[in-house]
């Protein structure tokens, strides 16, 4: 499928089936629809359709099956793998009107919500409740829902509580022939049937698209503690992480920050210091939840004692709410900063988290065997590494032609470690040519075979996650 021409017969067909005002085809919006975060990618649609309804969202892509019009459901494009993009053109399906919380079920500690409503609007609106919506992507006070389901976001908290699959009950899905379902139950338990509620979460929009989703929640801890750990050793540091969970606690988050990752960080936003010694390597960023100042106290002495066997230098506990909010500051914005600095690839490795300290020197052995530099931070209780490789004067054949080479050496020491291409960004557009290092061709034809039955003319989200 290219990327034809829309004829004015199915734009006038558009303004027909939907409000007239919905339907926007200016250079300014297709513009604006045509990009995400993901590198400094443009695809945009023919055609942005702004529906407000799961109606006109299944009108719009019932007139999309008829005429075979490519359609690409779009979120608040925050996406790191493109998975938004029009690559083919058609219509850009974009979710941002969609944004009510139905309604929050304080009894059943349960919130069901349109897909264009912002993470963070959702987790303060719960939170008034008292209640929890822990996945909290770095992007949470942009990112929707939709978005967060499509691409089975995760994000820091993801390490005590779990990614978005694991707070997602029953989702409302347009399918791409414009039939509407739901796709479960709204229980904790569902034994019933295959779980396709699992399968759409994180099909990135090949499969049809979100319009409700009902979502689980939990009650909102209290308290937490937050310290900035720093090493002089990556590697120490990485292996510190494994052995905070050996001594019995599970932190709410557990991040790993490269020395680079928080100095240009540091130089990136405005109003926090830090002050860093000359001869620090790396940081852990550790924080406990819970109910009780005392608890959280004795696991802050285990963690301390942890750090302090692994070498670790002098520890910085944030005292204020201020001070958590710097620090957290710096730990979300790193993927910003360092885009600020120069033309990157950004990689989501993961790998079981004992394995983490190999895949970060095996990161740092390939980038000096290539010539890149790369900067590293993420979710270090994961596994899951975040590998920004970094452009700087790299000239273009190089990067053009090796780095491809280089990423494909990356992602084959990490299956071999176990772990996989994405932990939370998806595979999307820019992924989709290593899929062959983590799925065999058995693998890859089941998987074909799913996107068949749902989508037989393609038109869905077409020239994404499969390759
Ligand atoms: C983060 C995003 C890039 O962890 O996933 O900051
Ligand atoms: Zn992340």
């Amino acid at each position: 499928m290219d990327r034809g021409t829309l004829t004015t017969e199915f734009i006038r067909s558009l303004q027909d089936a939907v409000p007239a005002d919905v339907v926007l085809t200016d250079q300014e919006t297709l513009a604006k629809y045509g990009h995400d975060e993901t590198e400094d990618l443009h695809f945009p649609p023919q055609v942005v359709v702004r529906p407000r309804t799961t109606g006109e969202v299944a009108a719009v892509v019932k007139l999309c099956a008829r005429h075979g019009v490519p359609v690409t459901p779009i979120g608040a494009r925050t996406g790191l793998s493109g998975g938004a993009l029009s690559v083919k053109g058609g219509v850009g399906l974009a979710l941002d009107r969609m944004n009510t919380i139905v309604d929050i079920d304080e009894l059943n500690l349960q919130v069901t919500v349109e897909p264009g409503v912002i993470t963070q609007v959702l987790q303060e609106a719960v939170a008034a409740k008292g209640l929890y919506y822990p996945p909290d992507p770095g992007s949470r006070g942009s990112c929707t829902i939709g978005g967060n389901l499509a691409e089975n976001a995760g994000g820091p908290r993801a390490v005590k509580y779990g990614v978005t699959r694991d707070f997602v009950l029953n989702l409302e899905v347009v399918l791409p022939d414009g039939e509407v379902v739901w796709t479960g139950a709204n229980t904790l338990k569902n034994a019933t049937g295959y779980d396709l509620t699992r399968l759409i979460v994180g099909s990135e929009g090949t499969l049809g698209i979100i319009t409700r989703a009902v979502l689980r929640l939990v009650p909102l801890p209290k308290e937490t503690r937050l310290m900035l750990v720093p090493f002089r050793d990556e590697r120490k540091a990485c292996e510190a992480v494994a052995a905070v969970f050996r001594a019995g606690i599970t932190p709410s988050a557990l991040e790993f920050m490269e020395r680079d990752a928080i100095d240009w960080t540091l130089r990136y936003v405005q109003g926090v210091s830090v002050s860093i010694a000359d001869d620090t390597k790396a940081h852990l960023l550790v924080e406990v939840d819970g109910n009780h100042a005392d608890v959280l106290m004795r696991d802050c002495e285990t963690i301390l004692g942890v750090m302090e066997q692994h070498d670790c230098q002098e520890v910085l506990f944030a005292e204020t709410a201020a001070e958590k909010e710097g620090l957290w500051k710096l730990r979300r914005r790193v993927g910003e900063a360092v885009k600020s600095n120069s033309v990157y690839k950004e990689e989501d490795t993961v790998v079981p988290r004992h394995a983490l300290p190999d895949l970060l020197a095996k990161v740092k052995e390939v980038g000096a065997r290539y010539g890149f530099k790369s900067v590293c931070y993420g979710h270090a209780g994961d596994g899951n590494l975040h590998v920004n490789i970094i452009k700087g004067d790299l000239a273009d054949t190089v990067w053009q032609h090796d780095l491809p080479k280089a990423i494909r050496e990356i992602f084959t020491y990490t299956v071999s470690l176990g772990g996989t291409l994405s932990g939370e960004h998806g595979i999307g557009l820019v992924q989709r040519p290593y899929m062959d290092i983590a799925f065999n061709p058995v693998q890859l034809d089941l998987m074909r075979r799913i996107k068949n039955s749902f989508d037989p003319q393609g038109i869905m989200n077409p020239g994404k996650v499969l390759p």
